[in-house]
């Protein structure tokens, strides 16, 4: 009788989870965050929420590109096992069944993060997640920028270099003119994974012009362009490094001058100005044969530069 209940009991439950119902593993996601700077003290806490549908925790477990670091398995004693991932540590007090802190991080601990749960009987359903983190080691100095001139006459092309000191991984580098981004420079990826750090660096030819506005803008950046977005354009700079120059034409600013920067990032963990170089015209022309005051004038080249960035990805999408 008492097994005739039990198997009564059993049938219950599995038509239950062939409803999908109860007892399965549901809504598991994984938060990592994305970049973390290297250093002793230095923590990362990596979550993974799921819902079990009143089924009891079998195991957690966490891995790093494969590699099984944390063990969390309630029914065990104790129900935590550590396995040493080189040079960091796993801080115990605060990981438990749904997250693991580690500490002391460096760049050669970056790549994909994983989280695996299991239900306990009768199904062991398991599922797994998987994000990237990297470590970061942020360059030393601020980006240092050098120009041919710090005067213009109209007409004059100006180059601008912007140089970053080695750093995991190379920083992108945004250049920025009175305030406005006018373009970012991706830095190369694909062999990110061999954890070296690398230098970053962007060249930018400026020509203050008394151009058509159609002219405006971004005129011409490297073959190798793979696409544009809003105001920012972006290309890959590793590849063919010499022709790698950034072109953009402005009006000349009704104020006579304007102000050049640079800034390195990497993800949204470093940020980091360059001083900024203030550039004069020779004989300043006044403000009033524009018309235009100087907020205007901004915003006229904002404009003309998301259209011509709008018609490079659509000539790059042919
Ligand atoms: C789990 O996912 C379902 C849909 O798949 C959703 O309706 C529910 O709100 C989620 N629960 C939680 C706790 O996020
Ligand atoms: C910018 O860098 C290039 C190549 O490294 C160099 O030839 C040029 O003189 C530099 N220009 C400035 C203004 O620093
Ligand atoms: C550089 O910019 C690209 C495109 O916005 C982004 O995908 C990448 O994560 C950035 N790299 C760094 C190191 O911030």
């Amino acid at each position: 009788m008492i097994e005739m209940k039990r198997i009564c009991h059993l049938i219950f439950r599995l038509l239950f989870l062939l409803d999908g119902g109860v007892w399965s593993l549901r809504n598991l996601s994984i938060s990592v965050p994305r970049a973390v700077l290297s250093g002793e003290g230095q923590s990362a806490v990596l979550r993974c929420s799921y819902d079990l549908e009143g089924a009891m925790l079998y195991s957690i477990r966490w891995y790093r590109a494969e590699t099984e670091f944390y063990r969390f398995v309630p029914r065990e004693m104790p129900p935590t096992m550590v396995f040493s991932l080189p040079g960091t540590s796993v801080d115990l007090a605060q990981s438990d069944h749904q997250q693991v802190r580690i500490v002391n991080l460096n760049r050669r601990l970056s790549g994909d993060y994983q989280c695996e749960v299991t239900a306990d009987a009768p199904l062991f359903h398991t599922d797994i997640r998987t994000a990237p983190l990297t470590v970061v080691d942020p360059p030393f100095r601020a980006p240092r920028l050098s120009v041919s001139r710090a005067s213009y006459a109209r007409g004059d092309v100006i180059q601008a270099n912007c140089s970053v000191d080695e750093a995991y991984p190379a920083p992108n580098i945004t250049w920025i003119l009175d305030d406005h981004k006018i373009a970012e420079s991706v830095s190369w990826r694909s062999s990110d994974m061999d954890f070296k750090e690398r230098e970053a660096f962007s060249r930018l030819e400026l020509t203050v012009h008394e151009a058509e506005h159609y002219k405006v803008g971004l005129t011409y950046t490297s073959s190798n362009l793979n696409r544009a977005y809003q105001d920012h354009y972006i290309y890959d700079r590793e590849e063919n490094e010499d022709k790698e120059v950034v072109r953009y034409t402005m009006v000349p600013p009704p104020t006579g001058q304007f102000t050049l920067g640079c800034v390195a990032t990497i993800f949204d963990i470093y940020a980091r100005k360059s001083d900024l170089i203030n550039i004069k015209e020779d004989t300043p022309h006044p403000a009033s044969v524009t018309g235009e005051d100087s907020s205007g004038a901004v915003s006229t080249h904002s404009a003309v530069l998301t259209s011509l960035c709008a018609s490079a990805a659509l000539l790059h999408a042919l």
